[in-house]
């Protein structure tokens, strides 16, 4: 990695006359209040699996290093409260897992299922994961990308600020090794369209809609669009090797 990364965290950036950056995010940035529990997850278990924000943008930052191991990396983007990733890393101990979301108070709460689901190969990083993957994760290196229910941005006018995009495509396939997966979900059927759209147009890729993963636990964002009746897409696609 360079020695000089630009800085992390796209959302605190400000102008050299002081006004807040203004750039396409592809999250909302919610409320940061933590409840009770979520306050004591994150005493009991923050300072051995949170990565702090402003440790990765600091030169010589090895992400390796802070899960104290080398194993094949998996990448989850936007985990929520954490279900998914609880359950999903605790039947992978040997793989690093890192969870990205920039809501602390869902990075509280997954803190304490890692704990109850005995995960000690997770660690969280609250920082936007599209300037992760391009800053910290080494090209050809990761195994799996999950993103399970981005945000959906229904309206069209906010469209522009949806994560699975040709560009956003791209930058995953140069990050994932030959022959890894990039797992993805959602109950928004023309985010599914536009997500095959996407998907199938990027030469590095090869894949398309599968049955729902066995693997994936229902999610609360999940089981708010079954709610409503809305169908689930899982896709999964693998980068083309050679
Ligand atoms: C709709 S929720 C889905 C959460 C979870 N995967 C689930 O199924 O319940 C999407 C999450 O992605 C997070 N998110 C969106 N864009 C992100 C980004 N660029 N970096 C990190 N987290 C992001 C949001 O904060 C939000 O919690």
């Amino acid at each position: 990695m360079p020695d000089a990364l630009p800085p992390a965290r796209p959302h605190l950036q400000f102008t050299d006359d002081g006004r807040r950056l203004r750039q396409v995010l592809t999250y909302s940035r919610r409320g940061s209040r933590f409840t009770p529990s979520q306050q004591e997850s994150w005493d009991a278990h923050h300072e051995k699996w949170v990565i702090e924000d402003d440790a990765v943008d600091q030169a010589g930052f090895d992400l390796m290093e802070r899960f104290g191991r080398d194993a094949p990396l998996i990448i989850e983007i936007g985990s929520g409260i954490g279900e998914a990733t609880a359950a999903l890393a605790a039947a992978r101990p040997d793989h690093n897992i890192l969870a990205l979301e920039v809501w602390m108070p869902g990075v509280a709460h997954t803190l304490g299922l890692l704990h109850q689901a005995g995960a000690e190969n997770v660690r969280m990083l609250g920082v936007d994961a599209i300037w992760s993957l391009e800053n910290l994760v080494e090209p050809a290196s990761l195994s799996e990308l999950w993103t399970f229910f981005p945000d959906p941005w229904p309206k069209t006018k906010h469209h522009k600020r949806r994560l699975v995009t040709a560009s956003f495509a791209q930058l995953v396939v140069s990050r994932l090794r030959p022959g890894g997966t990039w797992r993805l979900a959602t109950d928004w059927a023309d985010y599914a369209d536009q997500m095959i759209a996407v998907l199938d147009a990027e030469p590095g890729l090869t894949g398309g809609r599968v049955e729902r993963w066995a693997d994936r636990p229902v999610t609360k964002f999940e089981r708010k669009g079954v709610a409503v009746d809305r169908d689930i897409v899982d896709l999964a696609y693998v980068v083309r090797s050679g």
